[in-house]
């Protein structure tokens, strides 16, 4: 290296700014659903910074955004860094755009020291990862890495009807390039905790070593419509009964628990959904995570035994549709030490830990060695207008990436730990 390469953070953070402002609402409402509108305006702002920073910009089948940049004399696999800028419904602004546009402050900062990495280096945003429109979550990254077949993906059947092959050809991110063309050597993702360990041990990173199991599932129950004045008690058959059931026995038995089990229905409809007349159906998600794949097994199967239950109590039918499934993930033990050393190394304090939220990152390690970094989020808020991270403590994480990266992609003499 000419001299010693750093962020720019004045950049860095003007474009975190600049992404936050792309699908907002009369409202002022941050939604930026996968392959909607709002993606393609973000995907355009993203791919543009990735030209202006000198890298060649390539898209996959499944639209996964790439930047690449291949400096003279580099070789072999690329060291790559990723995240997502889709968002869920009324969004905060750091979810995935973090992880993304250090990755390109990272490469950029590599650059403009004048280094001479041995390895590529390229930056990624991956398609769909909140999953709010197209199940499963990190359907990109899961594609990317040879988890699910791309035809299949791109059929996926959205929540508004839409089909995700045709919403990434409409929005002009239905690329030729087939997903996992360049496999990286190693994965490596900064992003906020979502969560409140790291802010109240007044810890500056998190070196995560793993990421809780995920199950979601959508389950339908049908009753009979009828007249809320003159059918009597005893005799209805209320969907919207038996949902509330299922609801509340799964808060129950997630604490009942006593160990890390969570347990959210986030969407629940009922039909024909009319102040006088019992509910005929009820549709509702569920999403049940543990850190422990046995402990997740088992809430999936209690679950299962409470639905029989209900629906022999309330005289209701229920079917369940799976949506995503995946076991708990770790990351690699060296990467994760990488990261532990590069926080020591520039004084910020850190700790391991278990993501509670999904991450691309839990799919790239299928294909690499991968890890990610964590910065704290005020008050362990996230999926929230209310998300927040303060600017010294997103620009000590981009600095721990740039580290750990420099080290991967370093010329032989800096070897990765
Ligand atoms: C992704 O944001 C998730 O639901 O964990
Ligand atoms: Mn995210
Ligand atoms: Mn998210």
């Amino acid at each position: 290296m000419t001299s010693p390469p750093t962020i720019d953070a004045a950049r860095f953070l003007d474009r975190l700014r600049a992404l936050a402002g792309v699908g907002r609402d009369a409202q002022g409402r941050l939604t930026r659903l996968a392959a909607s509108d709002a993606d393609r305006a973000g995907r355009d702002a993203v791919a543009g910074w990735m030209r202006e920073a000198g890298l060649e910009v390539r898209v996959d089948r499944i639209g996964n955004l790439l930047g690449l940049w291949r400096p003279e004399g580099a070789q072999g696999d690329p060291v790559m860094i990723g995240s997502h800028i889709d968002t869920v419904v009324d969004a905060g602004t750091y979810d995935g755009c973090v992880g993304v546009l250090a990755g390109l402050a990272v490469v950029e900062a590599l650059r403009e020291a004048g280094g001479r990495p041995a390895h590529p280096l390229a930056v990624a945003a991956f398609t769909n990862e909140e999953g709010v429109r197209y199940a499963p979550d990190m359907l990109g990254s899961l594609v990317y890495a040879g988890g699910l077949a791309a035809e299949a993906a791109l059929a996926t059947v959205g929540v508004d009807g839409t089909v995700l092959g045709e919403e990434l050809s409409r929005i002009g991110y239905a690329g030729p390039h087939a997903p996992g063309f360049l496999r990286p050597r190693a994965y490596v993702e900064l992003h906020v905790e979502q969560g409140p360990v790291l802010e109240r041990e007044g810890t500056a990173i998190g070196a995560v070593a793993a990421v809780q199991g995920i199950s979601w599932q959508e389950v339908t129950i049908e009753g009979a419509a009828n007249h809320a004045g003159t059918t009597p008690m005893a005799l209805r058959r209320d969907a919207g009964v038996a949902a509330a059931r299922v609801v509340t026995w799964l808060r129950a038995r997630a604490r009942a628990g006593n160990g890390r089990s969570v347990a959210t229905v986030g969407r629940l409809r009922l039909e024909p959904e009319a102040i006088n007349v019992i509910p005929a159906r009820a549709v509702f998600t569920v999403d049940l995570r543990d850190p422990d794949a046995g402990r997740l097994a088992a809430l999936e199967a209690d679950l299962a035994e409470r639905l029989d239950q209900v629906a022999r109590a309330e005289d209701v039918a229920v079917t369940v549709r799976r949506l995503a499934r995946f076991d708990p993930v770790a990351f690699d033990p060296g990467l994760v030490r990488a990261i532990e050393a590069a926080a020591t190394r520039r004084g910020l304090s850190v700790r391991r830990m278990i993501s509670g939220a999904g991450h691309d990152a839990q799919m790239m390690a299928r294909l690499c060695p991968a890890a990610m970094i964590f910065v704290p989020s005020a008050g362990g808020i996230s999926h929230s207008p209310h998300e927040h991270t303060s600017e010294a403590e997103l620009v000590a994480g981009a600095t721990v990436l740039l580290d750990v990266v420099r080290r991967l992609s370093g010329p032989p003499e800096e070897p990765a730990e």
